[in-house]
């Protein structure tokens, strides 16, 4: 599909690496955000929404950060967007939807049925948990300055995905013709416990990487003193809990039906990202 791409989260831990590789496929981009975009969006200021899509043909969109019930605030952008003649959008979404702990009617149901009652060609990417958590997300501190992983998953597995992943696999999404009207599951191409992850990072970095199970009221309150809403701790902590149970460790083909190439595996992520845990 040709014409302008819009870019939300372009600075996310998805949009950054999204946004090289739509600029070497030859796509024309827009980034929005708050700060250093092309031009200015705010999830908080619906005023923003127009300027924003005007003249875009695809939109990538990443709902507001740390909102549990980000429904009504992405309706209305997409109400927005097909005024403005937008023809298709890539959501990102999470693969917790299709954990056993997502109750029905959950908020984030209630975000991807906003979606595909737009009436916008959609397509929702589902990613399990990012490895760039370890390296350039929340648990990198921790780990670089205290040697440790704090999880609430217990000894549950989870197939962690790279981030590059998702990033082609949208890429793939806003590019390839009869994608749409589909959802995707986005994992890596295999499970490890967060105490086995710990020991590959570990290895790379050379020195001690330990990993502590916490208990779910212990990560709530560390959620909270983080400046985590209860009620986004509260989704979160569902899909701790859900590892936790051994019930979110699948594992799916999706990326490699639409890259064409297998998800990178843990132990690859960790020796080319050695250097994001050095002191
Ligand atoms: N991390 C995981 O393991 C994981 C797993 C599954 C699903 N997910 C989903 O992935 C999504 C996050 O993707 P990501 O990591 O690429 O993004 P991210 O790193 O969370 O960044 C969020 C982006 O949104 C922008 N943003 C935040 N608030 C905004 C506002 N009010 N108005 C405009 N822009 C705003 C931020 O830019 P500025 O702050 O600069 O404005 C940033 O670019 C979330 O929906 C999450 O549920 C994450």
């Amino acid at each position: 599909m040709t014409g302008l791409t819009t870019i939300l989260g372009f600075n996310g831990l998805i949009g950054r690496k999204l946004l090289p590789l739509l600029r070497e496929g030859g796509v024309s981009t827009r980034t929005v955000g708050r700060s250093g975009g092309d031009i200015p969006f705010d999830w908080d200021d619906a005023g923003t929404f127009k300027a924003a899509l005007a003249g875009s043909i695809s939109l990538y969109l990443v709902p507001p950060a740390m909102v549990a019930d980000p429904a009504p605030q992405v309706e209305h952008l997409l109400r927005v967007a097909r005024e403005v003649g937008v023809a298709r959008v890539v959501v990102v979404s999470s693969l917790g939807l299709s954990f056993p702990t997502e109750p029905p009617g959950s908020e984030r149901h209630r975000y991807e049925d906003v979606v595909k009652a737009s009436g916008l060609p959609w397509s929702i990417v589902r990613p399990s948990g990012f490895m760039q958590n370890f390296s350039e997300g929340f648990m990198t501190p921790g780990i670089k300055h205290a040697g440790m992983i704090f999880s609430a998953a217990g000894a549950g597995a989870v197939a962690m995905v790279d981030s590059n992943d998702i990033a082609a696999a949208v890429l793939a999404l806003l590019t390839q013709p009869d994608q749409t009207g589909k959802t995707f599951e986005l994992t890596g191409p295999q499970a490890h416990t967060f105490a086995e992850m710990a020991a590959m990072i570990s290895a790379v970095a050379g020195r001690p990487i330990g990993y502590q199970a916490i208990s779910i009221d212990q990560m709530r309150q560390r959620m909270h003193e983080a400046g985590v809403t209860t009620d986004y701790a509260d989704i979160l902590l569902r899909d701790q809990r859900a590892i936790s149970e051994g019930a979110a460790a699948k594992i799916t083909t999706d990326i490699r039906e639409l890259t064409g190439r297998p998800p990178t595996s843990f132990q690859h992520f960790v020796e080319i990202n050695a250097p994001a845990w050095g002191l």
